[in-house]
C-alpha cells in the first residue's frame, strides 16, 4: 500500500535513534537486540548486507519489545524475504520505481531513502511523507535537511549516514527530522568481543538524546 504514515510514525517516534546494524552471526543478534532494548532502543533495523543478515533479523524478532526491521532493502525480492521473515519496517537508501511497486503490494511500511530535493519529490508523488536521507553526513548534514524544510513542508525525515552522539543533536533539533539513524551504538568491535554492557551503555546515551 502507499505509505501508512501513522504506521511508520508510531516507529520511529519510538526513539530519537534507530540502530543501523551489520550482522554476521545468528547466535550473538538476540543477545545484541537485548542490549539495545534494554538502553532504551526497541527499533532495530538489521541491514540485509551479510549472507546470515535475515537470519539475525528473524532471531531479533522474538525479543519482547523489539520492533525489528530490515535495512538495505534494495529489490522485490529482498523486501518480500524480510517480510516473510518477520520485518515491521523496511528501510532502502533510495526509492526504485520497482522497489516502491513492491512496497506498494505490502503493508510493511517502507522507508525509502532520498538525498535531494528532486529525489523527495518523486515519492511525494508515490504518496511518500516519511522519508530517510541518506548519507546523511555526506550529502550536506542537519543544514542541508533544514533547508529543505520549508519548500517541502509535508515531509519529514530519518537522517542516517555518518551520525555520531555528538552530531545527532542538531539533526534532532529540527522539526523535519522525526528520529536518526546510526551505527555508532553497536560498533563492531563491541559486537565481535559480546561486550553487550558497552552497547547497552551506548544505547543509553542514544535513547537519552532530546528531540523537537
Ligand atoms: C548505513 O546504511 O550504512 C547507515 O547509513 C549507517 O551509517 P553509519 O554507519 O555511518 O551510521
Amino acid at each position: 500500500m502507499t505509505q501508512n504514515i501513522d504506521r511508520i510514525d508510531h516507529i520511529l517516534k519510538l526513539a530519537p535513534v534507530v540502530p543501523v546494524l551489520i550482522l554476521d552471526d545468528p547466535s550473538i543478534a538476540v543477545a545484541l537486540g537485548r542490549a539495545l532494548v534494554a538502553g532504551g532502543l526497541p527499533v532495530l533495523e538489521v541491514t540485509l548486507r551479510t549472507p546470515a543478515a535475515l537470519e539475525c533479523m528473524k532471531a531479533m524478532t522474538a525479543i519482547p519489545g523489539a520492533v525489528v526491521g530490515a535495512g538495505t532493502v534494495l529489490d522485490e525480492a529482498q523486501l518480500r524475504a524480510a517480510v516473510d521473515g518477520g520485518a515491521q519496517f523496511l528501510v532502502s537508501p533510495g526509492g526504485s520505481p520497482k522497489l516502491l511497486d513492491a512496497a506498494d503490494r505490502s503493508d510493511v511500511p517502507l522507508l525509502p531513502g532520498i538525498a535531494t530535493a528532486g529525489e523527495a519529490m518523486t515519492l511525494m508523488e508515490r504518496g511518500y511523507r516519511r522519508l530517510k536521507f541518506f548519507p546523511a553526513e555526506q550529502a550536506g548534514g542537519a543544514d542541508y535537511v533544514k533547508a529543505l524544510a520549508s519548500p517541502l513542508q509535508a515531509l519529514k525525515f530519518c537522517p542516517t549516514g555518518g551520525i555520531t552522539l555528538e552530531k545527532a543533536p542538531a539533526y534532532l533539533k529540527l522539526p523535519n527530522v522525526v528520529c536518526v539513524g546510526g551505527s555508532w551504538v553497536a560498533p563492531s568491535d563491541a559486537i565481535k568481543s559480546g561486550d553487550w554492557s558497552r552497547i547497552e551503555a551506548l544505547a543509553r546515551e542514544a535513547a537519552g538524546l532530546a528531540r523537537s
